[in-house]
């Protein structure tokens, strides 16, 4: 499986940053790391990882059974993950949630039709004390309304627009 020379680099130190006998920790910090750069966990990138590691496919699947944010499937270029859990609920995380989807035109886990977006109601996220949050990618976006949340995607769709014009 061919990789970027950066992930490639990423993996080499990853090998290297564990007790002998001990790859099998590269486990999940390769599978995020090669998710980032590919969008998803295919079945190939789970043998592939397996392979380097040291372990089976059966065991990396496990893994991925095990942790959320690992994925099988292809998702939109950012993930936008809005809580509707307790602290978020009651300060409009569930209509909050409910604009995200009208905005984008998609559900829970939709994607949408120009694969820039996916949408995801979550559970908390550990910034209750900046509800309601939202998460998109790896950034948190603290104390969102509709509008602020209308602002941020057209900010991404902006600067998806301008990526493609280069
Ligand atoms: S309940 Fe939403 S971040 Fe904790």
């Amino acid at each position: 499986m061919t990789f970027s020379p950066a992930l490639e680099e990423r993996f080499a130190k990853l090998l290297t940053s564990y007790p002998a006998g001990r790859t099998r920790s590269a486990v999940v910090p390769m599978l995020l790391y090669a998710q980032d750069e590919l969008g998803w966990v295919s079945r190939e990138l789970i043998e592939e990882v397996a392979r380097r590691t040291g372990v089976t496919a059966v065991q990396v699947d496990e893994v991925i059974g095990y942790y959320s944010m690992l994925r099988r499937h292809p998702i939109g270029k950012h993930l936008v993950q809005v809580c509707t859990n307790i602290c978020c609920m009651v300060v409009g995380g569930q209509d909050l949630f409910e604009h995200a989807s009208k905005t984008l035109g998609v559900g829970h886990k939709g994607t949408t039709t120009d694969g820039l977006f996916t949408l995801e109601e979550v559970e908390c996220m550990g910034a209750c004390s900046w509800a309601p949050a939202i998460q998109v990618g790896y950034d948190f976006h603290h104390q969102v309304t509709p509008e602020r949340f209308d602002r941020l995607i057209e900010g991404l769709r902006n600067a998806e627009a301008e990526t493609r014009k280069v």
